[in-house]
């Protein structure tokens, strides 16, 4: 919807709205032509967006990491554990994609947008993965999904607007605890478990990247205070999501 709407705005007197026209897909009342994105227009924008992507479906890019790999998890409780574990990074990965999605909308120089956006969509793929995965242990994401993404994007959307540099060293940061984060579910993960080990892994060796790329932009770590915030807002929302 989002691309619909940006399209109706900027092919006015494009020979494609022509074709669009008689295929049916649209009708242009004659009243909205010329006219620019209102607020009210911007917020539908934003909010297709949250759906998408808090809602999906997601589709990876890339192969699934545990593609060729046997399943071994079958016992209900042991399959009810991994499940809250990957519930909770899928639900960070929505968090991942609200805050680069906050960021690039907020972003001053067209390289940092870029990059916001291009890691924003490896995120995606992360987000299919954790799908998949929580599909196969008969497993839903977290019920406040919208939730998180909306408060993801105020957060971005601030770290954006206090300047690239901040903005950078902000998702550093972010990167630097997802990967920790992913660890100590590695570490909890039972050893027989290779398809969800095999997602985390590629997870944090492309969450590695993120950070290490933030940082050779320039980014500058947060101060302390802001990264303790972080700690306990991450906190908050593993605690959450692993039941919800
Ligand atoms: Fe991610
Ligand atoms: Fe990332």
């Amino acid at each position: 919807m989002a691309i619909e709407i940006c399209q109706f705005h900027t092919n006015q007197g494009d020979p494609r709205r022509t074709s669009d026209h008689n295929s049916g897909m649209q009708t242009t009342p004659l009243a909205t032509r010329n006219r620019t994105l209102t607020p009210v227009d911007s917020t539908i924008v934003a909010l297709d967006r949250l759906l998408k992507s808090a809602v999906g479906p997601h589709v990876a890019a890339r192969p699934y990491p545990a593609e060729h790999i046997p399943e071994t998890v079958r016992d209900p409780a042991t399959k009810r554990k991994i499940a809250g574990l990957m519930r909770v990074n899928h639900a960070g990965e929505i968090c991942a994609q609200a805050l680069y999605h906050g960021q690039a909308a907020t972003a001053r120089l067209t390289g940092v947008r870029d990059s916001m956006t291009h890691a924003a969509q490896e995120e995606v793929d992360h987000l299919a993965w954790c799908a998949r995965r929580l599909q196969e242990l008969d497993a839903r994401p977290s019920l406040l999904d919208p939730i998180w993404y909306a408060g993801s994007f105020a957060i971005g959307s601030i770290a954006g607007v206090s300047g690239d540099q901040h903005s950078l060293g902000f998702v550093a940061e972010t990167e630097k605890q997802v990967v920790a984060h992913l660890q100590t579910h590695l570490a909890q993960l039972p050893q027989d478990d290779a398809r969800s080990r095999a997602v985390l892994e590629q997870m944090v060796k492309d969450e590695s990247q993120h950070g290490e790329a933030a940082l050779n932009q320039g980014g500058e770590l947060p101060p302390g205070a802001i990264r303790r915030a972080m700690k306990l807002v991450a906190k908050l929302m593993t605690a959450t999501a692993q039941h919800f």
